[in-house]
């Protein structure tokens, strides 16, 4: 016995001698490998703005992910956050993680690996409820934090926590409450952020990045751009070659490209409620596709091509786009 204590003692020692070895001295985004299909190529399934009890569309919504998540044998599902309606969830032990996600989003193609982030709605309740490995307990498919990066080796994808970065959550009185535990003092979290995210996406080799947020950088939509990450964030991803800029927040489909770099902006955000009917000018030249209702979007990924397409709640296909790389650059 006393020999088992002591080898006991022995490997944790071990172990925190090794964990102190291999720590970084800055603080670095968390990562997941997630393995491509046998053939290289990888496909998943896009949805935001949508936890609410089914209703909306969402149900119908759901329903039509799992066909054509089916039909491309998807390998996971990204949320581009507001998870949970209103006010995200009151706790660990909320029952809308049962009501609007476990039960809603049933069908077998969709019990996969779903990787989220969190937006402003979520940061209105308890944002630590949903990082928290208690709901990976409560259903497996389940991972959402702050942000973190997912490589595929083929694609590398950037989860970058947009909210703290707007000012107005901040400052306008009229706003709502927010939890920003763990964000102040906010100047130090944005820009410890942005240096993550900048370092990461300098080391990546992967042939194609892919940054995904909660918050537009360009829309259309009711919301519009989101100024501070368009001042902050969007420089990064330029220098560093980015190729798509992933959003919801306004509650739509939309594909916006801009003639000043080769990233396109996709925002998936039609999750539930949507017809807001307040759609602003945009230049048709850049503005490649906007709906104002619910739906989804798709992507396919190879080493030479990428592949999006839009579907609305009956799962008819309301957009589609494509480009291509060659098989041997290095960008
Ligand atoms: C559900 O989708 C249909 C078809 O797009 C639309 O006509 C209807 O208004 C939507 N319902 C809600 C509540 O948005």
């Amino acid at each position: 016995m006393a020999f088992r204590g002591k080898k006991t003692m022995f490997v944790s020692l071990l172990c925190l001698f090794i964990m102190a070895l291999s720590s970084p001295s800055k603080a670095e985004l968390q990562r997941f490998e997630h393995a491509a299909k046998k053939d290289g190529s990888l496909s998943f399934l896009v949805v935001g703005d949508w936890g609410r009890r089914g209703y909306y569309n969402q149900s119908e919504v759901a329903l039509q992910m799992g066909i054509v998540g089916e039909k491309l044998d998807i390998d996971f599902i990204i949320s581009t956050g507001d998870n949970f309606y209103d006010n995200g969830l009151t706790g660990t032990d909320d029952p809308a993680f049962e009501y609007s996600f476990s039960k809603i989003y049933t069908a077998p193609s969709l019990q996969k690996q779903w990787y989220s982030v969190v937006g402003n709605h979520d940061y209105r309740g308890d944002v630590a409820a949903q990082l928290s490995p208690i709901l990976q307990k409560l259903d497996n498919r389940w991972l959402c934090l702050r942000s973190f990066i997912v490589d595929t080796e083929i694609a590398e994808f950037f989860f970058v926590d947009t909210t703290p970065f707007v000012e107005k959550y901040f400052t306008d009185p009229e706003d709502h409450v927010y939890d920003w535990k763990g964000i102040l003092p906010r100047k130090n979290y944005l820009s410890n952020l942005l240096k993550d995210v900048d370092s990461a996406l300098k080391d990546s080799i992967a042939k194609w990045k892919i940054v995904v947020g909660h918050h537009t950088i360009r829309s259309a939509g009711s919301h519009g751009d989101t100024h501070e990450i368009a001042k902050y964030l969007l420089p990064i991803l330029k220098e560093n070659n980015v190729d798509l800029y992933i959003n919801g927040h306004d509650h739509c489909l939309e594909h916006i490209s801009s003639p000043d770099s080769p990233i396109q902006f996709l925002t998936s955000g039609g999750g539930s409620k949507a017809w807001r009917g307040d759609v602003n000018w945009w230049n048709p030249k850049e503005m490649k596709f906007f709906y104002d209702g619910q739906g989804f979007m798709s992507m396919e990924i190879t080493q030479t091509q990428v592949d999006i397409a839009f579907y609305d709640v009956f799962g008819r296909v309301l957009h589609k786009w494509a480009t291509s790389k060659q098989l041997y650059s290095t960008m």
